[in-house]
């Protein structure tokens, strides 16, 4: 079977003498039905001329970022867009500094930022380069950031060093390319969330509840899944289809989800409270229908249990998540619960605004870290919800190393 029937790949190649591999990693690819096309730094042409990559990949070679016929042909942000992954081999010392550091000299390293398909490098140079705290930071940061790091080599250098830095076998590289493409972001992730509203009886026909129609958890719950994750989904009432691959626990009060949260977090990666919990609930449930009679009554509430605050009070506490709907000063409070309790990220929305509130179809947050904020534009709550995702896992993988 051809595990990359039909992927398009870029395959970038910089400055370096691993470059002359490049060609027979493009035929490899190819071999598993991918379809290549090549991008060339200048560097690259220095070692391998772009004719050579043209006859193998069957397309031409795109070199400059600048050049009018080769962007009326396929501009490079068609190309970025054109690209399921992009697979920097050899990555130089200094192409990997440039992207980095967000440059965008060049067609490469525009590319690479123009992208939304995974990146993957693979670093090849010299052992001392290799080992230079600046090369090793400059890759931990992309890593960190979303870029699959292959790592190299070890042996004999061009140079006549041994040691890390040689580029691998074209097969080593194929299977990356596989890796990637098969990978969701979040694969593999064990995630237990909350969602929707919860209902606090107050006799047999009368509960206290709230808006919440659930829409945005569940909508995450499913694009967590379709990025590979496991969700567990522990939803108040609501009129919502499971989404596809959830495992989906139904509870009606504050209390009853505490319950199921603490049954299935001890296993869980990453915790989401997206549930409108209520914060108070009757203090006595009466058995029988109360009745109504001349006077006023009032019923007396207790403060239920935070649930999002349990978790994150956990000594093995998984990467934690909450919700703030705010009607004021959204940002400063959402920022205050953060802290309060101990989450490890907070997203916050403006429920007062009726576009965005919380019966409606469209949302738009902040996502708010101990050291970041991050503004998501309105958008309808599935959209929002996957965006969601992709800006989650770099920050969840920070703290979770596969
Ligand atoms: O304090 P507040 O209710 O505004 O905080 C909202 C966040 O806390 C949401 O993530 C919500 O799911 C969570 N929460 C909880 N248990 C409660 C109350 C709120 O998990 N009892």
């Amino acid at each position: 079977m051809q595990q990359l029937y039909k992927k398009q790949i870029i395959v970038g190649i910089s400055g370096g003498i691993a470059a002359y591999k490049s060609a027979d990693l493009v035929r490899r690819l190819q071999d598993q039905g991918a379809i290549v096309r090549v991008v060339m730094t200048s560097g690259a042409q220095a070692f391998i001329t772009p004719l050579t990559l043209q006859a193998l990949s069957g397309f031409p070679v795109h070199t400059d970022l600048l050049d009018t016929d080769a962007e009326a042909a396929m501009g490079h942000i068609e190309l970025a867009r054109w690209a399921d992954l992009v697979l920097i081999a050899p990555a130089s010392a200094n192409t990997i500094a440039r992207l980095c550091h967000g440059a965008a000299d060049d067609l490469l390293t525009t590319l690479c930022l123009a992208t939304k398909a995974p990146v993957a490098i693979s670093p090849a140079m010299n052992q001392a380069m290799w080992h230079n705290p600046n090369t090793q930071a400059n890759l931990d940061t992309l890593r960190q950031r979303g870029t699959v790091v292959i790592a190299p080599g070890v042996g004999s250098q061009a140079c006549g060093d041994v040691g890390p830095g040689r580029m691998p076998d074209s097969e080593v590289l194929v299977d990356a390319a596989i890796a990637c493409l098969s990978r969701g972001s979040m694969q593999g992730v064990r995630v237990v969330m909350t969602a929707g509203p919860t209902r606090e009886a107050i006799d047999p026909v009368r509960y206290i509840s709230n808006h919440s129609s659930g829409k945005m958890g569940f909508a995450l719950a499913e694009k967590l899944a379709e990025a590979g994750a496991h969700v567990t989904l522990i939803s108040g009432p609501v009129s919502l289809d499971t989404p596809a691959r959830v495992d989906r626990v139904n509870v009606v009060s504050a209390a009853d989800m505490l319950d199921a949260v603490q049954q299935h977090i001890d296993s869980c990666d990453l915790f989401i409270a997206a549930a409108a919990v209520a914060d108070y609930t009757p203090a006595q449930v009466a058995n029988k229908k109360m009745k109504k009679g001349d006077d006023d009554m009032s019923i007396a509430l207790v403060k239920t249990t935070d649930i999002v605050a349990t978790v994150a009070a956990l000594s093995n506490k998984p990467f934690t998540v909450g919700f703030a709907a705010e009607t004021n000063d959204v940002v400063a409070y959402a920022r205050g619960k953060l802290q309060r309790k101990g989450l490890d990220m907070i997203i916050a929305n403006d429920v007062s605004d009726s576009r965005i509130g919380f019966n409606s179809d469209d949302n738009a947050v902040t996502v708010i870290t101990a050291d970041a904020e991050t503004h998501i534009e309105q958008l309808p709550k599935r959209a929002l919800a996957a965006a969601l995702v992709e800006h989650i896992a770099p920050l969840f993988w920070r703290t979770h190393n596969p």
